[in-house]
């Protein structure tokens, strides 16, 4: 992927910017009946030019020719140019990021100023609106994408074409950029194998969640499904066989690279203690700090479940205390659901929680709030023993109604016994392959702590040195007076 300015992104105009696909239907049905005495007239002629449909369907029929145009005219003065549910909000994140972004329509000059009349805002949105007279040959024939990228400079690696029409996609893949459909026009299963991705609309789509789908392009593994993710969904992923991604955030930037990424679960987890606040346990965490942190993340979340973990304390003494504690997060951070560390000793307390419609997410294996019991962080559940007893608070913790289960640093083979067993999602971190998802810790993963490096680490990155380097710049820059110049100054 290249830089940021060089990416562009080129969105078909009706049922993609605007949303009329439907009701060009309607029109064109109307004249293939009146004109030609065809049904679903609409379908056949979808993302054709006019000139295309014209010499197709009404070669040498001049003066229907000249009846079409005139109604067609009145039609589109008339028509309703509502924008596609979270567009808007889309072109303006797009623009934050100084993506290159364009139309690219078979429409007229005519209909255009019809489109311009309903929206007078719409020229801000783009850097160039391309429109039939800009090119020779009407999708599926590519040149109209090509010439995009052409302007643009950008080449069709770093290009995202947005289509709903099966011309439309056709010529989107033909242009070799990233093809998004959008199911405004055709249903999901009918564009599903026309394009790498497919959306209903904008909801949630952000230059983030495009980057991410890019690589899912590459990788083939990241969802293209922007709904929210949810407990049912998560068994949904188990059921067949679709590994879950889960890491950790505890602030609004991080929390939105996250979901923007395409993340399945998000985890505020009590290790804000150890990562945020630099305590050597998770122990110090208080109810009022996770609900400050779980507020902080859902407010950046738009995909991804998000679980705030109950802190050390608001949850042991007894179950009406567990359920007030839990209570509170979710009224107050609004999060998506819980998690608790614990099987049998908690189990009425988790029944209780449930039983207010909270749902809930065990933690069994190493449970770092028991640290001081340990004595240690080695891998727990190695003998027989403590291995039995994980597997029936794995089966009680499902049976009393919990969504899903971390396994924390225990044996692979032991956690994929338990994923075998159990119906509900079961998530590990240093429990090997065997299980239905994964969970890190954010800032570990991306190599920003320095010195914790178990064996079920792997990093993705070398965000320390990384960070390291730009602020040493910094602080060059600032010592050498290089920062501000002449253009970072008003
Ligand atoms: O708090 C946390 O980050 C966790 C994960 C390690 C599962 O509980």
């Amino acid at each position: 992927m290249g830089s940021i300015a060089e990416i562009a992104v080129l969105f078909d105009l009706d049922g993609v910017v605007v949303n009329t696909e439907g009701q060009y239907t309607v029109f064109w049905d109307g004249q293939g009946k009146k004109y030609l005495n065809e049904d679903n007239f609409g379908a056949h002629v979808k993302g054709q030019t006019l000139q295309q449909i014209y010499d197709r369907y009404f070669a040498g029929a001049d003066d229907v020719q000249r009846q079409i145009t005139a109604a067609l005219d009145r039609f589109e003065a008339q028509m309703d140019y509502g924008y596609v549910a979270g567009v808007e909000d889309f072109l303006k994140d797009l623009r934050k990021n100084g993506v290159k972004i364009a139309i690219v329509t078979s429409s007229n000059a005519k209909k255009m100023e019809a489109v311009y009349k309903a929206h007078p805002d719409l020229g801000a949105y783009f850097d160039r609106i391309l429109t039939a007279g800009d090119f020779a040959r009407s999708k599926p024939d590519p040149e109209c994408f090509l010439l995009g990228m052409k302007l643009f400079g950008t080449a069709p690696e770093n290009t995202f074409v947005f289509e709903d029409s099966f011309h439309g996609l056709q010529a989107g893949m033909a242009s070799g950029a990233t093809v998004v459909g959008l199911a405004t026009t055709n249903p999901r299963e009918a564009i599903g194998d026309k394009a790498h991705h497919v959306v209903d609309d904008f909801g949630g789509m952000t230059f983030g969640r495009l980057l991410a789908m890019k690589q899912k392009t590459m990788a083939g593994y990241i969802s293209n499904d922007t709904r929210k993710v949810t407990t049912h969904r998560l068994i949904e992923m188990k059921q067949r066989g679709e590994k879950i991604s889960m890491l950790t955030a505890y602030d609004y930037t991080m929390a939105r690279i996250v979901d923007g990424a395409g993340m399945d679960v998000i985890l505020v987890g009590d290790s804000a203690s150890n990562v945020m606040a630099g305590n050597v346990t998770t122990l110090p965490m208080t109810l009022d700090q996770m609900i400050y942190h779980g507020k902080s993340v859902v407010r950046a979340v738009t995909r991804a479940m998000v679980v705030v973990d109950m802190p050390f304390g608001s949850y042991q003494g007894n179950s009406k205390e567990g359920l007030a504690s839990a209570i509170r997060i979710m009224k107050e951070s609004h999060a998506d659901a819980l998690k608790l560390e614990g099987g049998e000793e908690i189990l009425e307390t988790v029944k209780r929680i449930l039983t207010a419609g909270i749902p809930l997410m065990g933690h069994l294996g190493l449970m770092p709030q028991s640290i001081n019991k340990y004595g240690t962080y080695a891998v727990r559940a190695k003998d027989a023993d403590e291995a039995e007893k994980l597997i029936r608070d794995a089966h009680l913790l499902e049976e009393a109604g919990c969504f899903a289960v971390v396994l924390e640093k225990i044996p692979a083979t032991l956690a994929a016994r338990v994923a075998s067993e159990l119906t509900i999602p079961v998530i590990g971190i240093g429990a090997g392959g065997g299980v239905d998802g994964q969970v890190l810790v954010v800032q570990d993963m991306l190599g920003m702590s320095q010195g914790f490096s178990p064996r079920f680490l792997r990093r993705y990155a070398d965000l320390h040195t990384v960070m390291t380097e730009a602020i040493g710049q910094y602080i060059a820059d600032v010592k050498s007076s290089g920062f501000p110049n002449g253009k970072e100054q008003y």
